[in-house]
């Protein structure tokens, strides 16, 4: 579609004042039977529509297309139209169709039929309504960092060329993140009038990693990827960790408390039944001595 941008699409010829003259005799503005509703066509640039007009099977006095007070193309009963025919349309030999070809978006916009039978009646009077589109082109993600580690923030554009009618900018943004758009822009051509579509958006990188697209009209871009991963929370273990190392320095200082008194209870223990013992060997000794003495009395007497 880029090369409808820059293809000269030129607008309609500018009829000379001679043949406008004669357009005005052509073309009718009084006592004209419309029929019911509006018949919508839809066209591309660069493409071509068939217009019809909705005529019965009886001999016409004419049946032509115009826009406004022009006359685009048909057919006349008595006259030869062939010269004020707008070079970019054909009109088929049951002379109530017509091919419109090289579409530009000037050729956006309301046409009429106009139609008489020979026999009977007077003119009736068929609006078709053409609207055209042009597909944008896929939209071009570009995105500028403010730093290199892709950790603090960013800008984005999204951009889109000619395209009609005027679309603005869509983001689609997954998941949580801090971000708005600052600017958007549809510019149309002067000429051609196919316009240019873009938006630029500011993306605060601290919630990490996101996937972002964007889309103009039907056409949606790729889906990329701005900022760096987010870096695992540091701190979020130290609480578990710090607990842990809390309880098992504590264990080990309850053990090697329980140890040293179980220790010092022993040794208290056995200095206890030490003391019992020696008392008992005095208490021994100091009877035997003293039964030595009565036995060395009685020995004596
Ligand atoms: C424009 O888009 C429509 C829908 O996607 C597609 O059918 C059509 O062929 C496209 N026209 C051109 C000229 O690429
Ligand atoms: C991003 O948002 C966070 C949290 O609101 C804020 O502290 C930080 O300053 C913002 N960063 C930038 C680059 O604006
Ligand atoms: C949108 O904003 C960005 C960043 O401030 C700037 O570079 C860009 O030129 C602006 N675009 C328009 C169309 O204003
Ligand atoms: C639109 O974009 C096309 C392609 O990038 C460029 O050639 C053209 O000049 C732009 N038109 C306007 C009106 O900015």
């Amino acid at each position: 579609m880029a090369s409808l941008c820059n293809t000269q699409y030129f607008l309609n010829p500018r009829l000379p004042f001679r043949l406008l003259a004669l357009v005005g005799t052509l073309t009718w503005h009084f006592l004209v039977t419309e029929s019911a509703g509006p018949i919508q066509l839809r066209g591309e640039v660069g493409g071509s529509v068939t217009f019809s007009c909705p005529v019965a099977k009886q001999k016409l006095k004419f049946v032509y297309f115009q826009r406004g007070e022009i006359f685009v193309n048909g057919y006349y009963e008595s006259k030869n139209t062939s010269q004020l025919a707008w070079k970019n349309t054909r009109v088929d030999h049951d002379k109530t169709t017509m091919h419109m070809y090289h579409l530009n978006v000037s050729h956006d916009g309301e046409y009429q039929c106009h139609f008489q039978y020979s026999d009977s009646g007077g003119a009736q009077k068929q609006v078709i309504h053409l609207s055209l589109t042009a597909n944008y082109s896929k939209p071009d993600v570009t995105v500028h960092y403010s730093d290199e580690n892709h950790r603090y923030s960013c800008l984005v554009t999204c951009a889109s060329h000619c395209g009609y009618p005027s679309n603005k900018v869509m983001w689609n943004v997954s998941g949580i993140q801090m971000w708005k758009v600052l600017n958007s822009s549809e510019i149309s051509d002067p000429e051609t009038m196919m316009v240019n579509s873009s938006s630029t958006a500011y993306f605060n990188c601290s919630n990490g990693e996101t996937s972002i697209s964007c889309s103009v009209g039907d056409v949606s871009s790729d889906v990329v990827s701005v900022c760096s991963p987010r870096d695992p929370p540091p701190v979020s273990h130290s609480p578990v960790i710090i607990a842990i190392f809390a309880t098992v320095g504590i264990s080990i200082m309850l053990v090697l408390l329980l140890c040293w008194r179980c220790k010092k209870g022993q040794r208290g223990a056995a200095a206890v039944n030490f003391r019992l013992i020696n008392q008992d060997v005095r208490k021994c000794e100091e009877e035997a001595t003293v039964h030595n003495e009565s036995n060395e009395a009685t020995e004596a007497s």
